[in-house]
């Protein structure tokens, strides 16, 4: 049977880890989180207490840091030295200064190729992130680019995390704006995915979308 590869790139918030991962459980595919793999390697780095400008440094804290990210769509497993971070990484300290550590291209290198290998044991799978259809997977059998009005994007994290509106709204304008202005790999729509704006769909909407593109 031939791999079957799906890229789904977005801003934060913009609904596509649940879109991916259920995406994966209706083609009983494996999900990878990419996002999650910058994040525990800036769990990591602030643990070091590692100087953000100091790319030098964070890298070599990354690559003697021993990620293991687990591709089950209905459990994801994330460690970090053998200890468990799923929690940890979506604290508001790890939100904060994760677009400076995924911002050095040699970090970026080393997770990229990271990335292609779990990609490439994997039969099915659904890969998320900001460069999958450009940098990461050019060959994904689907490409879609997932987004949403910043508005509406801070109002769905607002509600899973319980922080204010604004704040929040604010936040996602920072991460956007350092994670499509950097030199390497920005987030950037490949020029043949699929553009979904799902401001007004709900995850359902999405995902079924995605399994007629799919005919599954
Ligand atoms: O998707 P999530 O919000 O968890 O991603 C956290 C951060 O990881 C992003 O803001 C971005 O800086 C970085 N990231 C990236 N490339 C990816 C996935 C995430 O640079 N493929």
């Amino acid at each position: 049977m031939a791999q079957c590869v799906v890229a789904v790139d977005g801003p934060s918030g913009s609904g596509k880890s649940t879109v991916s991962r259920r995406l994966a459980q209706a083609l009983d595919a494996c999900y990878l989180d990419t996002g999650a793999m910058y994040r525990a390697a800036t769990w990591a780095v602030l643990l070091a207490e590692v100087d953000l400008a100091d790319q030098e440094s964070i890298f070599k804290v990354v690559i003697d840091t021993e990620i293991i990210i687990g591709i089950d769509p209905a459990q994801q497993a994330v460690e970090v030295n053998g200890t468990a971070v799923n929690a940890e990484i979506r604290g508001p300290q790890v939100t904060a200064a994760v677009s400076a550590v995924s911002a050095v291209p040699m970090v970026r290198q080393l997770l990229v190729s990271r990335q292609r290998e779990i990609i490439a044991s994997a039969q099915r799978i659904v890969v998320e992130g900001r460069d999958i259809g450009m940098v990461v997977a050019p060959h994904a059998d689907l490409k879609v680019y997932l987004t949403a009005s910043v508005d509406e994007r801070a109002r769905r994290r607002s509600s899973e995390t319980d922080a204010d509106h604004a704040a929040t709204a604010q936040d996602l304008a920072r991460r956007d704006h350092l994670d499509s202005t950097r030199a390497t790999d920005p987030l950037r729509k490949a020029p043949d995915a699929l553009v979904i704006d799902s401001t007004q769909m709900d995850i359902d909407e999405v995902v079924a979308t995605l399994r007629e593109l799919l005919n599954n």
